[in-house]
């Protein structure tokens, strides 16, 4: 199996993690998670330029340029020959010794990581939806930042599985914010809402395609947060991530929510597939 290790694409077998990389000791670092169709990513230049975003926003210099990690992302494609699955990337901020939480002066040169997997699509779960629960939202204030530290996300995502259901859906204070690892929407009379984007979410790619398919579709969409009670009283729910796409929630905690070939969600995912096949041809 290949991997990417720095520049260059390895055998899994050589890649050697120091206990003293940032990543491993702190979670100092940033990564992305890229969706391929048809061995081709689909939006690798937005996901490129938000691991470069992240990165800035933790004071990161990614010692390659982004021409130069897209050709090792599409050489580890072809070299793990994928056709439908993911690649995940990771940066973090290097080794440095001894363990000292500052970040460290002299030049250290960053870790790169990444790693494809076949994952086809669950066309069944896209086509009825998802179960999901309500959960506080406990993480910190730069959710923004697409960060390797995920315990705050993965204690939640943990929650949400113990009650039988598939993601948690997050509020501070009664405000809906996001996913645990995806972005939340509602339709209400006709109109999509969901949590602008701020540094209480991470600004999804797929929540960036959602909002070209719902233009082109004419669907009023309307970055504006909305409440528990907002979400209790919707006609329809929806996550989003590089993985689900557009995923249809069918039921939130006890509140359930139909998922019908005419609903709007039904809509958009198809705009998606567009999207999709535009940019990597048809999907089968
Ligand atoms: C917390 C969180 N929000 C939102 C998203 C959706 O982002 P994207 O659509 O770019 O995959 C993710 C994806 O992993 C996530 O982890």
């Amino acid at each position: 199996m290949k991997v990417i290790w720095n520049n260059k694409i390895v055998d899994h077998e050589e890649v050697v993690i120091n206990p003293e990389d940032r990543g491993y000791q702190f979670g100092d670092g940033v990564y992305e998670v890229i969706r391929a169709y048809n061995h081709i990513y689909f939006c690798l230049d937005e996901h490129i330029n938000r691991l470069y975003s992240s990165a800035n926003k933790i004071e990161l210099t990614i010692p390659y340029s982004k021409e130069e990690i897209k050709t090792l992302a599409n050489q580890l494609l072809k070299e793990s020959n994928i056709s439908t699955g993911d690649l995940y990337l990771q940066i973090t901020r290097g080794i440095s010794s001894p363990r000292n939480h500052t970040y460290p002066d002299v030049a250290v040169l960053p870790s790169l990581t990444g790693k494809a997997n076949e994952i086809i699509r669950n066309t069944e779960k896209l086509t009825n939806g998802i179960k999901t629960s309500i959960e506080e939202d406990i993480r910190w204030l730069r959710c923004d930042i697409k960060m390797i530290s995920l315990l705050g996300n993965i204690m939640l995502k943990h929650e949400a599985h113990k009650k039988g259901a598939e993601e948690a859906i997050l509020h501070r204070e009664g405000i809906i914010t996001e996913g645990s690892s995806s972005n939340v929407g509602i339709v209400k009379d006709g109109v999509i809402y969901t949590h602008p984007d701020s540094h209480f979410i991470l600004p999804g790619i797929t929540k960036l395609v959602l909002k070209r398919c719902a233009h082109a579709l004419g669907i009023p969409m309307s970055e504006e947060s909305f409440t528990l009670d907002d979400l209790k009283e919707a006609d329809e729910v929806f996550c989003t991530s590089t993985t689900l796409e557009i995923m249809p929630v069918n039921q939130v905690d006890n509140w359930t929510y139909s998922v019908t070939d005419d609903s709007i969600v039904r809509r958009l995912q198809r705009a998606y597939e567009k999207e999709i096949e535009k940019q990597c041809g048809p999907l089968l």
